[in-house]
């Protein structure tokens, strides 16, 4: 074809696709201002509030207890206030109360998420199973590990173990990781990161409630799989996309280029090239742009043919109304109240509608029109949620809207009314009074109020209802009675939504606090550890001393000296001064080994900590025997632990002489196996002896000083072997994949060598997958010991996510 011809046809290709998408958008419109008509009709007649005032009737039967004395005393053996979910799961069930908990909870769940109608029997069967596989794993107590924190990587590990879908989970956990790490600082990061993890469990909730029993393992892998990265790939788009429009990391002339760039993907299909970027945040955007689009292509390659059409006019749909709703300003007084709810109606509904078209889910009418029905219910309760947060960043809602504008425009819908017009029309039109649901719905309404005075205080509580609630006042009294007496209104995904907050708040928090404690501690390291040469010595005696401090002084991680500062001063309470010796010792021993590693006898490197070799430097047999004299100098620091008990220090260098026996077997294994397939043991076996003997030493060592007991020195040297292999998996990993100039030590010497390693072996993903498998245990063991150590927590993090 002449390529004018092309070009024009590629134009009135995309004319079609802009064609269609904006009839989906008009269609959506149309649709939505239909049932934006009939719940204005609802509310002008007032019809809702006899219906509301009857549901309440029954609903307080079991919310409401009668006054007595007895209910008195009993509201005052508080319910604990911790955060900590299993704890608090299990006082409800010594309350008689978890199973209605769970019940309105996981029902909920099912309404919001699933698109489910609570009263098919099909889906009260699977909430029963939910219920219970849920109290199995909150109340089991044959289990003296502490319970890992919901969102525990090592968590979503072992399920992914259950469901034979590791390799999704490490790419997923990696995929987190980095977009974490390149969120603008703009956006509230533990929000967008809760987000997008919900998104991820909603798919993969989507996915598992497609399956029953009689799927096969095979099949339920390959679509949990999917789901996993589907999930990602989809809840990408919050994140990168709707905060960041919202957000102030981009400026106008930036929001314009990025929001056509994505509006152009979904009506092409393709996402374009970024083109000439016209603002300051190039490599974000880069970095954003690159994800999208593998994003995008991953999603739409999925697809059946059938639903693809389907899923780009619903992702139009869906992110045409956020673009209406976000050209809104708070300072414009004359949007009707069309103009106010009929985007958010698609929106909300869209954002969950989508996520069956992602799935390439067979049609569900049902799925279809309740989740229309649903979703500005959830968005207006929200909204009420978030008002001041709203009102503070100037953001158009219909609450913030109505509280600036309710004096001068007589004609706006108040949107608390409508909320309660919401929730008659669900309970009665769309879900057909069934008495579950409206179970469920008030009580998440009372709890929605509830959990607002206990915000606000009674005061400001009262000022709000009064400007939102009295023009209904029969219907207020009985809600405010309501909000006063009832009781069980609480909801496990509120409880979990919080402490995925908490959770991700604190382990930022620590984050910080280990790395700062990783460089702070470095240097001192440094310091301690040259050699000082003793006045006069003569330059010829010098030059061993210098060879030494040359190797000392390259770029080192200091991991292991730093292990054990941390151990013993922090944790065992010792004086930092009294253990340098034994810190000296640890870096002493394992620059030595690096020293022989190193040799053309051995690896055969030139480069280390980002310098020459020592035998390049000078000579073999000056790398051998400063080698040698390092491990001397080490014993003699080791015997110098002055103040600490002489058993002790005994029996420190005891252990201390095995293990380097048992290291120089492992680096003698590893040279003889060049060349040969080895089987999963001998590669953990290795690497253990080879690598993971010298974090062994680094935890044992302040440990027999510490005299900890043996259960205690049991779960530090669990930690330390599967910590220790990790290690050296992320080490193969590297000298696989990684960047010279960023490890200071060459790339590719393991191919080079022949070296039989994790990577050579089991390959990559195979080696990826040991990794995350010995993480797990380390995981584990940490779980195991007495008190939660984070800083142990938080260097297993590092040790995989390292990138030297
Ligand atoms: C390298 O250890 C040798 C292995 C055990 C794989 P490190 O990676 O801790 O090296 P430095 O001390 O930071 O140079
Ligand atoms: C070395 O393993 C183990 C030692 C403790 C010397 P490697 O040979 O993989 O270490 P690098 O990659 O050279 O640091
Ligand atoms: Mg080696
Ligand atoms: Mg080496
Ligand atoms: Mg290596």
């Amino acid at each position: 074809m002449h390529p004018m011809n092309n070009e024009l046809a590629a134009v009135q290709l995309s004319f079609r696709h802009e064609d269609r998408a904006n009839q989906a958008y008009v269609q959506a419109e149309q649709k939505a201002a239909g049932y934006f008509a009939s719940l204005q009709e609802q509310l002008a007649a007032g019809s809702h509030v006899p219906l509301l005032a009857q549901d309440f009737q029954i609903w307080q039967k079991h919310h409401v207890q009668p006054f007595s004395w007895l209910s008195l005393l009993v509201r005052n053996q508080r319910k604990p206030d911790s955060k900590d979910v299993h704890r608090y799961l299990q006082w409800l069930d010594a309350a008689g109360k978890l199973d209605s908990y769970l019940d309105r909870s996981i029902s909920y769940i099912f309404m919001r998420d699933l698109g489910k109608a609570l009263h098919s029997p099909d889906t009260r069967q699977r909430i029963d199973r939910v219920i219970q596989d849920t109290k199995k794993y909150f109340l089991s107590t044959n289990d003296t590990r502490r319970k890992p924190g919901l969102v525990s990587p090592a968590l979503f590990y072992r399920w992914g173990k259950k469901e034979k879908v590791e390799p999704a989970v490490i790419w997923v956990m990696n995929k987190l990781k980095r977009v974490a790490a390149n969120l603008p600082k703009e956006l509230d990061a533990e929000q967008a990161q809760r987000k997008l993890l919900k998104i991820i469990l909603g798919v993969i909730l989507h996915v598992d409630d497609e399956m029953n029993e009689m799927t096969p393992a095979d099949e339920r892998a390959k679509r949990f799989d999917a789901a996993i990265r589907l999930g990602y790939s989809y809840g990408l788009t919050y994140p990168f996309i709707d905060d960041l429009l919202d957000s102030q990391a981009l400026n106008a002339q930036e929001k314009r280029q990025y929001s056509e760039l994505i509006r152009e993907a979904l009506l092409t299909g393709q996402v374009p090239e970024i083109g000439q970027w016209k603002g300051t945040n190039v490599s974000m955007i880069r970095y954003v742009h690159a994800e999208l689009r593998e994003a995008f292509e991953y999603i739409s390659h999925y697809q059946k043919n059938e639903m693809q059409q389907t899923f780009f006019d619903q992702a139009y749909v869906f992110f045409q109304s956020q673009e209406t709703d976000r050209a809104k300003t708070l300072s414009n007084a004359h949007y009707t109240n069309e103009e106010l709810y009929i985007p958010i109606i698609i929106k909300s509904s869209s954002s969950r509608l989508i996520v069956r078209s992602v799935l390439s889910s067979p049609l569900d009418e049902g799925f279809d029109l309740r989740t229309f029905y649903y979703g500005i219910y959830n968005q207006l309760a929200d909204d009420f949620a978030d008002m001041n947060e709203d009102m503070q960043a100037g953001a158009v809602t219909p609450y913030t809207y109505y509280l600036k504008y309710r004096d001068l425009r007589p004609d706006l819908i108040n949107p608390y009314e409508l909320y309660w017009a919401v929730i008659a029309y669900l309970i009665h039109e769309v879900y057909q009074s069934d008495p579950k649901t409206r179970e469920v719905i008030l009580a998440r309404a009372v709890n929605g109020l509830k959990r607002c005075k206990e915000r606000l205080g009674q005061e400001e509580y009262d000022k709000l209802m009064h400007t939102f609630a009295s023009g209904q006042p029969e219907l207020n009294r009985l809600v405010q009675n309501m909000v006063r007496k009832a009781n069980d209104v609480d909801f496990l995904d509120k409880l979990l939504r919080d402490e995925v907050v908490a959770h991700l708040r604190a382990d930022k928090q620590e984050k910080e606090e280990f790395q700062q404690t990783i460089r702070e501690v470095r240097e001192q390291i440094n310091v301690e550890l040259q050699i000082t040469k003793p006045a006069g010595t003569p330059e010829m005696k010098a030059t061993l001393i210098d060879a030494a401090n040359y190797s000392l002084q390259g770029d080192g991680k200091r991991l292991r000296p730093i292990l054990t500062w941390v151990m013993g001063v922090r944790e065992y309470g010792m004086n930092p001064s009294a253990i340098v010796p034994l810190l000296r010792s640890l870096e002493y021993m394992h620059t030595a080994s690096l020293i022989f590693d190193d040799l053309p006898s051995q690896d055969n490197a030139d480069v280390r900590r980002g310098r020459s070799t020592l035998h390049q430097v000078h000579n073999s047999a000056t790398a051998e025997l400063t080698g040698l004299y390092l491990i001397q100098r080490a014993i003699g620091e080791q015997s110098s632990l002055e103040r600490f008990d002489p058993e002790a220090v005994l029996s420190l260098i005891r252990y201390s002489a095995e293990k380097a026996e048992d290291m120089c077997m492992g680096q003698a294994m590893d040279l003889n196996s060049r060349g040969k397939m080895l089987t999963l043991e001998e590669l953990n076996m290795i690497s253990f002896y080879k690598t993971g003997l010298a974090f062994e030493a680094a935890l044992v060592m302040p440990a027999i000083l510490a005299k900890v007991d043996e259960r205690e020195m049991a779960c530090l040297k669990k930690f330390a072997y599967h910590a220790g292999i990790a290690f050296q998996i992320k080490d193969d990993l590297l000298d696989h994949e990684g960047e010279s100039s960023v490890l200071g030590k060459p790339s590719g010497q393991d191919a080079k060598n022949n070296n039989s390693t994790f990577v050579s072996i089991l390959g990559s993903d195979g080696a990826q997958k040991q990794m995350w498998e010995h993480f797990y245990s380390a995981s584990e063991a940490l779980d195991e010991m007495s008190k939660p150590v984070p800083f142990l927590k938080h260097l297993l993090d590092y040790i995989v996510g390292r990138e030297r």
